[in-house]
């Protein structure tokens, strides 16, 4: 079985190490030995230590190393749209099957590459795509394909995860947590991917898609960064018993779905509350299975190798006996809703004059717009006050309303922080 690599960085040069370390086990487990036959790379000059393979292995030609006719299966571990998608639909359209990490290409083409799987009879795998080391992806694609999964909430970045529990720990503001990060290694050296959300869109809507099996694409999710998220957030989180985490969270109701990431508030009774650090942890429920936790590693070279074997492992397998998994059959629910429909509860607080009738016009101005407020706590400084305030269920977009006219009130001074409040209390 002749593997071409695409790709020789975190990702790609553990892989690299796992085949030649480990190539008796992954023959014993596929039935044939799998040769690394070339690896695509940018660089031909990098110094890659003493990576055990044949530099004559080496290409910057990456076309011509997923066409050739010897290759079996393609594995990408190179990122970023293009030139990838090319590469990996041209040695589809070539009938190879293809094992890749790219979170980002299958959020946006997700569909037109499985679409070229399944009509030139080739394999799409990519548990690597989500939650690095997490067995995830299989799980919704093949285990619960029998059940009806109605929301995946899940903590998919570790970087971020990372800054909002230093921040909960050592009650750090977001900048000094983000510097921690970097210096540890944990955030890259541009973490706009991570801390604007990018990274986790790409995420929610592969397992949207998945979960749901439809077709959601990044442009659906609805995103939030977590610089916003102030060392005053996380303790007003800790006042009602709750922890901020970065989620990611994907529900269906009927035929219709939402995808969305952000900061919340999430009790700390709930499972994902005790998940810190770089770790993820995705929580399923589904009608049959019920709840389901998946937790572990989310990066790393290591850990995301694990899914990239796993992965090899299995399409070689049915390359070898001739079998086909099935690509994904898009057969599910397919309209998304808007931000502003979708529902959840939300702490507010306000900055606010310390006078008589202040709380009726406030309260005046949630029930104006259908949002019905669950508790209400004022602490007083002087002859001003903060009011915070935590809703029953809302939808978005009746929140959105009722805090524009709050900023519009006379006795807010300002309306400090909104954020949502999310599983259950
Ligand atoms: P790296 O940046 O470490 O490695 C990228 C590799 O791709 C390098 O070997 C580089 O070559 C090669 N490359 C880049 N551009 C080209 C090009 N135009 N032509 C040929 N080769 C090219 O990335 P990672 O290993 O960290 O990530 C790889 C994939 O895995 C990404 O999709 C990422 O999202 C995903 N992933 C990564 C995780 C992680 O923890 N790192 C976790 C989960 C998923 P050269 O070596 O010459 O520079
Ligand atoms: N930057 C990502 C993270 C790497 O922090 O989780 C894994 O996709």
């Amino acid at each position: 079985m002749k593997l071409a690599l695409l790709g020789c960085g975190t990702v790609g040069s553990e892989v690299v190490r796992q085949l030649h370390d480990q190539s008796r086990e992954l023959a014993a487990r596929v039935g044939e030995r799998i040769e690394l036959a070339g690896v695509a790379v940018r660089r031909l000059d990098r110094d890659r230590g003493d990576l055990p393979v044949d530099p004559g292995l080496f290409t910057t030609n990456a076309h011509e190393l997923v066409t050739r006719d010897d290759i079996d299966i393609v594995v990408e571990v190179v990122g970023g749209t293009d030139p990838a998608r090319e590469w990996i639909l041209a040695a589809l359209r070539a009938g190879k099957s293809v094992v890749t990490a790219n979170k980002v290409l299958m959020a946006t083409d997700g569909a037109a590459l499985h679409r070229a799987a399944t009509r030139n009879g080739a394999q799409l795998y990519y548990e690597a795509a989500v939650a690095g080391a997490i067995p995830l992806l299989r799980p919704l694609r093949e285990s619960l394909h029998g059940d009806v999964i109605t929301s995946v909430m899940g903590i998919v970045n570790g970087t971020t995860n990372y800054v909002l529990s230093r921040m909960t720990e050592t009650g750090a503001g977001f900048a000094e947590a983000l510097a921690e990060a970097g210096e540890l290694g944990y955030a890259e050296a541009d973490p706009t991917a991570d801390i604007e959300g990018f990274d986790a869109a790409s995420k929610a809507a592969i397992l949207a898609s998945l979960a749901f099996h439809t077709q959601v694409s990044v442009d659906d999710v609805y995103r939030e960064g977590i610089t916003d998220v102030t060392a005053g957030d996380v303790a007003s989180a800790a006042e009602i018993g709750c922890v901020v985490k970065p989620l990611c969270i994907a529900t269906r109701d009927g035929d219709k779905v939402s995808a969305r990431v952000h900061a919340a508030m999430i009790p700390k009774s709930h499972p994902l509350a005790g998940v810190n650090g770089a770790y993820n942890a995705v929580f399923v429920e589904a009608q049959l299975a019920g709840r389901l936790m998946f937790y572990g590693a989310g990066a790393g070279g290591a850990p995301t190798a694990s899914a990239i074997l796993g992965d090899l492992v299995t399409v070689a397998r049915m390359r070898r006996t001739g079998r086909d998994g099935g690509n994904e059959s898009g057969s599910g629910p397919a309209e998304v809703l808007p931000m502003g429909e979708t529902q959840t509860r939300y702490h507010l607080s306000l900055d606010v004059t310390d006078e008589p009738g202040v709380l009726a016009q406030v309260a005046t101005v949630f029930a104006r717009n259908d949002v019905s407020m669950r508790t209400v706590r004022q602490s007083g400084r002087g002859n001003e006050a903060i009011l915070v305030a935590v809703t029953h269920i809302a939808r978005d977009a009746q929140l959105a309303r009722t805090v524009r006219e709050l900023e519009d009130l006379p006795s807010v001074r300002r309306v400090d922080s909104v954020m949502r409040v999310e599983g259950e209390s």
